[in-house]
């Protein structure tokens, strides 16, 4: 290796990690409940499926950007709504575990013999039976 480029080598170091890092998808993510390694399709997939079983729009879970309040900063857990909405994710996990876990070798967060839509049926409040 020549002078000239021994004197690059950090410099084209500090690039590919710098690419490295900006390239993290992870970086736009917050999951407690979720697989880390989740696809962004998966991730989509389960978010619209909220949407519907719910009855609702995206921002009754996830709060509006300050800076820019015309889109939402998904990774923010600001709206308290989006930490209730982990428990009942967490709790309809549990279920699926321990009941309906019929193929061990699949992660139990992608099984939905129970869904949201299971008791909320469109709507964000189960309606009581009088
Ligand atoms: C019922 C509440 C709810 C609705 C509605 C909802 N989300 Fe989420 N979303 C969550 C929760 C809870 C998480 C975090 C999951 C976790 O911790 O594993 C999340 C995570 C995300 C993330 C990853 C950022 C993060 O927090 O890790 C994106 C992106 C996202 N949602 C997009 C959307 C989009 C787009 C919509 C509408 C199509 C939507 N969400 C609708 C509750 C919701
Ligand atoms: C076993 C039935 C059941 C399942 C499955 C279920 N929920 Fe719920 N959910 C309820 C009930 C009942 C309430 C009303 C709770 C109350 O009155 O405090 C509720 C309330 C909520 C609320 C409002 C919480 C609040 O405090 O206002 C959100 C958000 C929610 N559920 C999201 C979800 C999501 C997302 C899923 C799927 C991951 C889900 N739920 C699955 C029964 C269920």
């Amino acid at each position: 290796m020549n002078k000239k480029m021994q004197a690059f080598m950090p410099l084209i170091a500090f690039v590919v990690v710098g690419v490295a890092v900006t390239n993290n998808p992870n970086q736009e993510r917050n999951l407690k409940v979720l697989p880390q390694d989740i696809t962004d399709q998966k991730l989509d997939s389960i978010m619209h499926s909220y949407n519907v079983a719910l009855g609702v729009n995206c921002e009754f879970c996830h709060s509006k950007k300050l800076m820019y309040p015309g889109g939402l900063d998904f990774p923010s857990d600001s709206n308290p709504m989006k930490e209730n909405a982990r428990q009942m994710m967490r709790m309809t996990i549990q279920i699926n575990k321990t009941e309906f876990n019929f193929d061990v070798n699949k992660k139990p967060e992608y099984i939905n013999v129970v869904s949201c839509r299971t008791c909320h049926r469109g709507q964000p409040m189960p309606e009581e039976f009088h």
